[in-house]
């Protein structure tokens, strides 16, 4: 068994995480010091989204070195000191890995333009960048295309010279002893050489995102991607976690998965994010994904992450300690956002970037504790802080409770209206109630846990969730 099958993955945003200098953005020390509260809490790896040198126009997304620390979030020795602290709590430390753009702004994009994606002449089609607007930019009488931000253009997968280049960078950090890479953006690697249209999206309606508008037929999920993908896990290897951002159908995600298994070890499984929150979907989207999952695949699930919304925003603070339960008990490594588990909902301020709201600063305790200056965002309602939590206190309980049967097969069972039931393995029993009244337990057992904390078992209350020894 390896570490990551039976152990949870906690993302930390490392602007808002913790400061430790004063300026109001969070740093790599700022980190280090809240390492015994990651151990305290039981998950086992820690993810940090990009710390790399960068104009921060998609902070850090648009990287401009991508085997040094930005000074904003401190140093090299620094991230070393880090990942030896890390190890030092018990916590694996993985890094996000951006191969699919580079900032503008990276010499790459001057010393090397055939490194990138340019056609003679204007947009020679229809393609449409992920955040809206044309995704070519033309600079004088050539143009490159660009998925995100103008500023991130598209580096060329099919060039070996960025294929060397971009695995000399999983080797430099692997050799400086990180677990792990979280690589953005897999599914965008390879465009259609032909550039033929995408073709336009019978079920879109005005007021979707323009992006939704076409089907990325053509620019995402080429099948030739899982080539890339293979060779990419053939360098990181076995002793090194890959995931990857693939946001998908659960039937073409699991292809990455890979043949064999020589693919990502988790793709990341985002579909708790969008499916409603309602026992019945839920339950059905559970089958399908395990119904999906190839041979010694194994599962992982998703909660939140630092481009959606919340989730005790999407589902009120009641239910947030249902999906806590959900997360916790479901067969796969979970992965959980900083701050869900306490509870920190999506703050309404849009300064620099349309998903700020769910990029705040850590709410430690009842005044903010993120830093001793201006916050670079402001902080949510300080009611909420790690502190004074009972959630937190939940989510420690789920984290150790699941040790005991995290590898124990995931079997539905028949529940009364509105509750969510299944079985891990034969010991184990898991009713979560989604609705606001009480309903009647599916089986009997002795109870292991509430997410109310205290009583319960012997019915389910409204907004309750129960672990039950059977
Ligand atoms: C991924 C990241 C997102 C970023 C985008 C472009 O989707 O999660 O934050 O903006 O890639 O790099």
């Amino acid at each position: 068994m390896t570490w990551w099958r039976s152990g949870s993955i906690y993302e930390v945003y490392p602007r808002s995480f913790q400061d430790s200098d004063g300026d109001g953005i969070g740093d790599l020390r700022g980190i280090a010091r809240r390492l015994p509260y990651l151990r305290d809490l039981g998950v086992d790896a820690v993810w940090l989204t990009p710390i790399y040198p960068s104009p921060q126009r998609d902070f850090g997304y648009d990287i401009t070195d991508h085997c040094d620390v930005d000074p904003q979030y401190g140093t090299l020795a620094d991230l070393d000191a880090l990942i030896e602290a890390a190890h030092g709590n018990g916590l694996k430390l993985i890094l996000d890995y951006v191969p699919n753009h580079t900032s503008d702004l990276h010499p790459w994009f001057t010393e090397h333009p055939d490194w990138y994606l340019w056609h003679e002449g204007g947009p020679p089609n229809n393609w449409i960048a992920v955040f809206g607007g044309p995704a070519w930019e033309q600079v004088g009488d050539r143009s490159y295309y660009h998925a995100y931000l103008p500023e991130q253009p598209d580096l060329d997968w099919r060039n070996p010279a960025v294929r060397e280049a971009m695995y000399a960078v999983l080797r430099f950090w692997s050799a400086r002893g990180v677990d792990g890479f979280r690589v953005d953006a897999m599914r965008q690697l390879l465009k259609d050489p032909r550039l033929r249209d995408n073709p336009p999206n019978p079920d879109y309606e005005p007021g979707m995102p323009e992006y939704d508008s076409l089907i990325p037929l053509h620019t995402t999920d080429l099948d030739e991607v899982q080539d890339i993908v293979a060779e990419m896990r053939a360098v990181i290897g076995d002793d090194r976690l890959m995931i990857a951002e693939v946001y998908a159908e659960i039937e073409r995600l699991v292809r990455y998965y890979g043949v064999d298994g020589r693919g990502a070890h988790l793709p990341f499984n985002f579909h708790l994010l969008s499916t409603s929150w309602e026992a019945e979907a839920i339950g059905a989207l559970v089958e399908r994904y395990e119904a999906a999952l190839p041979e010694g695949a194994w599962p992982n699930w998703v909660l939140g992450n630092h481009d959606r919304p919340r989730i005790a925003s999407r589902v009120g603070p009641a239910q947030a300690r249902v999906a806590a339960m959900l997360l916790l008990t479901l067969r796969g490594t979970p992965t959980l956002y900083y701050g869900d588990e306490i509870g920190m909902t999506d703050v309404p301020v849009q300064r620099y970037d349309f998903r700020d709201g769910a990029r705040t600063p850590m709410q430690w305790d009842a005044r903010g504790g993120f830093t001793s200056g201006e916050p670079w965002l402001p902080y949510g309602d300080l009611e909420i802080n790690a502190e004074d939590s009972s959630l937190l206190p939940l989510y420690k309980r789920l984290l150790r409770l699941r040790r005991e049967f995290s590898e124990e097969g995931y079997r539905p069972m028949h529940a009364a209206d509105g509750v969510l039931a299944y079985a891990r393995g034969d010991r184990i029993a898991v009713a979560l109630n989604l609705t606001g009244e009480p309903r009647p337990l599916p089986v009997e057992g002795e109870l292991a846990l509430s997410t109310h904390l205290d009583g319960g078992g012997r019915g389910l209350r409204a907004d309750e969730g129960v672990v039950l020894r059977i």
